[in-house]
């Protein structure tokens, strides 16, 4: 049987039979998402999104994604939260380590640069003189169209493409994905009409990734999304069997909630991949966003070795006993590298002279699963066969699905972000947006969007 994500329970202080008194409740939680999937309201259309993808829509993200690698040496990707963090999380983890630092004729697809998930005015500014006079277009991703931060970005950049292209040109040049209806970037895209991809309604931001939202980048940078896809599919498929026994994502739904009654309050998700980095970022934001509320949840973080066992080590090791951790293992790199025989030997590697370095990063995986379970950190493991598309696409939905279940399993709603708006609401106030001071608390909410055609303006304020 293909296992393409392999659950561990071995190091996990978990026995199996614990996790099956959780089957009853299981089996209801798969009925109800699943009863409920086609019902707009509910947020579950990623749950059916990689058998059911639109193929005209993927279609036309193969387009764009091709045009923008012929007519572009950068793509600007806008977006903050679920609106990018999966982009990155898969560019990252498929592409070259140095992928934006290689010169444009290796690397042969375009750079994929982020702006709009944060304020700070060094980042744009060096941003700006990064880019230069290189051939540039943006992707510019809004679920609600609204969010300040890209919405900032946006004004800013549009701005600098219009001024460098002139109007025609950078209307070209620009791909908005929002809302099908609502929100300040739809009303923009419509009256400069800019091309724009769809986020269904039922899907959330953080589940958003195999949608436009992270496929138009994705694909950019020259990754196969219908592998991606594939791989999801197959996924949805093998967790479409509700009985726990058989179903590893699933358990580890409930391995984390039993986990959390034991008061191992804080997850690390670990790897020992540099290029997981934006993946464990991902993650965080799935289940950070979808299950901390109502005074409850796992808080979840994350670390990568073997870099951070020497500095999160020793908390791990031998600190508060509130932790647990899941292991991303990758069974196969996509390279080697062998540790040479030297004949002084003065730096004592000769013992493991003729090993490749992957074994090395293997043994220290055991060995600091072995310590710290030894001091009191429960450890899961997910197997991954090797990081392809394919095998990404599996993994991303096995988190999405494991992700949802587990907010079940915890009663909370895994779908919304109440939470969120709190210091937008304070940074509104502060910043005397309209509907937030006292002064213009009857005023209109929301900001219009000035329609009339522009002119490009100059740029030579920003820096
Ligand atoms: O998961 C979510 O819903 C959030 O993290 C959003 O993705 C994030 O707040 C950005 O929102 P929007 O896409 O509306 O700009």
């Amino acid at each position: 049987m293909v296992q393409n994500v392999k659950l561990s329970l071995k190091y996990s202080t978990i026995e199996e039979k614990e996790i099956m008194g959780y089957a009853e409740k299981v089996a209801q939680i798969h009925d109800e998402l699943h009863e409920k999937s086609n019902d707009p309201k509910e947020f579950l259309g990623w749950l059916n999104l990689p058998k059911d993808y639109d193929k005209e829509e993927l279609e036309k993200i193969k387009k764009a994604a091709q045009k923008i690698r012929s007519d572009s040496e950068i793509l600007l990707v806008i977006g903050i939260g679920g609106s990018y963090l999966g982009a990155r999380a898969v560019i990252e983890a498929l592409t070259n380590t140095f992928y934006n630092y290689l010169p444009q004729e290796q690397r042969k697809t375009p750079q994929i640069l982020y702006v709009g998930n944060n304020l700070n005015p060094d980042y744009v500014n060096d941003l700006i003189n990064l880019i230069g006079n290189r051939d540039l277009s943006i992707n510019v991703i809004s679920k609600s169209g609204t969010t300040t931060e890209p919405a900032i970005a946006f004004r800013i950049f549009r701005e600098l493409l219009e001024n460098k292209y002139g109007l025609k040109e950078a209307q070209k040049r620009i791909y908005v994905t929002t809302d099908a209806k609502k929100g300040a970037l739809k009303q923009i895209a419509d009256t400069e009409n800019y091309t724009t991809f769809v986020i269904p309604d039922d899907v959330g931001g953080r589940y958003s990734v195999l949608t436009a939202v992270g496929l138009l980048p994705i694909a950019t940078a020259g990754i196969n999304i219908d592998e991606l896809l594939e791989g999801a599919k197959f996924a949805q498929g093998k967790y479409l069997d509700k009985n726990l026994k058989y179903n590893d994502c699933y358990k580890y739904a409930v391995m984390r909630n039993i986990l959390y009654k034991q008061d191992k309050n804080i997850e690390i998700l670990v790897s020992y991949e540099p290029k997981l980095h934006y993946m464990i970022e991902w993650w965080k934001q799935l289940f950070g966003e979808s299950e901390g509320k109502d005074g409850k949840g796992i808080y979840p973080t994350g670390a990568e070795f073997t870099t951070d066992l020497h500095s999160l080590g020793q908390y791990i090791q031998e600190g508060r006993r509130n932790l647990f951790e899941t292991v991303l293992y990758i069974q196969e790199t996509m390279s080697d590298i062998t540790i040479r025989q030297d004949e002084d030997n003065l730096d004592e590697l000769n013992y493991i002279a003729g090993k490749g370095l992957s074994y090395v990063n293997k043994k220290a995986m055991q060995g600091t699963i072995e310590a710290h379970l030894e001091g009191g950190v429960p450890n899961i493991v997910l197997s991954i066969e090797k990081l392809d598309a394919y095998n990404l696409g599996h993994l991303i939905y096995f988190f999405e699905l494991a992700c949802a279940v587990s907010g079940k399993i915890l009663e909370v709603n895994p779908f919304n972000q109440p939470g969120v708006e709190k210091y937008k609401t304070n940074m509104f106030k502060l910043l005397g947006k309209p509907g937030y001071t006292a002064e213009s608390k009857n005023e209109e909410k929301t900001v219009t969007t000035k329609t009339t055609k522009r002119k490009p303006k100059s740029q030579k304020n920003m820096l």
